[in-house]
């Protein structure tokens, strides 16, 4: 099997806490900037060697669909089907999925490297976002993008605060496996499979 780069990665995303050193003693305002800066930098540059698949997360809100790129995706159960999500507290569409208490996920393939590109962009008009994405709406009424790898629909079940994420913990109420090879996000870069 190879492994193929497809791109570098023009944002180096790496979902980091913004601090993880605790002081021994109360610290001064300069120590607090400090140890973030320069943890939060060593931190996201270990992260960066842990591939991860990328997925679109969908979710609706009051002004249409939302979608956000996420490499955050983990299945933790099989009995019942559960996977978690990290969100950025500040995404719109982490305030989307806390509202309608679902979202949906589509794990993109080497193919879907500009898709990735869309939904890691705030678009300021939802729908502009999903336009030229061709996508189906699921069971639950939330999009689902044509042509990927797999794809889920989530109840979300709970959220969890962590640092500047929230975990979300969704219930999967249908899961379908797609074709295609996988985009994979290693070392601030799109990766394949062949
Ligand atoms: C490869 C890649 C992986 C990402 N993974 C995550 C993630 O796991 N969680 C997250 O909240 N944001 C992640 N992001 C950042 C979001 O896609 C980005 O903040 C997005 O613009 C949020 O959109 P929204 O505010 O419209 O919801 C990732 C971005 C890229 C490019």
């Amino acid at each position: 099997m190879e492994v193929l780069q497809t791109s570098a990665l023009p944002l180096g995303y790496v979902a980091a806490p913004s601090e993880w050193i605790l002081p021994s003693h109360p610290p001064t305002s300069l120590e607090v900037r400090l140890s973030r800066q320069v943890a939060g930098h060593d931190f996201r540059d270990v992260m960066a060697r842990m591939p991860a698949s990328v997925v679109v997360i969908s979710a609706r809100s009051e002004g249409g669909y939302r979608g956000l790129t996420a490499s955050s995706l983990v299945s933790i159960s099989v009995d019942p089907p559960m996977v978690l999500v990290g969100l950025e507290r500040e995404a719109a569409t982490r305030s989307a999925v806390a509202v309608t208490r679902a979202f949906n996920v589509s794990v993109l393939t080497r193919s879907q490297e500009f898709i990735a590109d869309r939904f890691a962009g705030r678009a300021p008009a939802i729908d502009t976002a999903w336009r030229d994405v061709p996508h189906r709406l699921g069971v639950n009424g939330l999009p689902l993008i044509e042509g990927c790898a797999a794809w889920l629909e989530c109840r979300l079940v709970e959220i969890h605060s962590a640092g500047d994420h929230d975990i979300c913990v969704g219930e999967v109420t249908a899961a379908t496996a797609g074709s295609g090879d996988p985009l994979i996000l290693w070392d601030r870069a799109f990766w394949t499979l062949r």
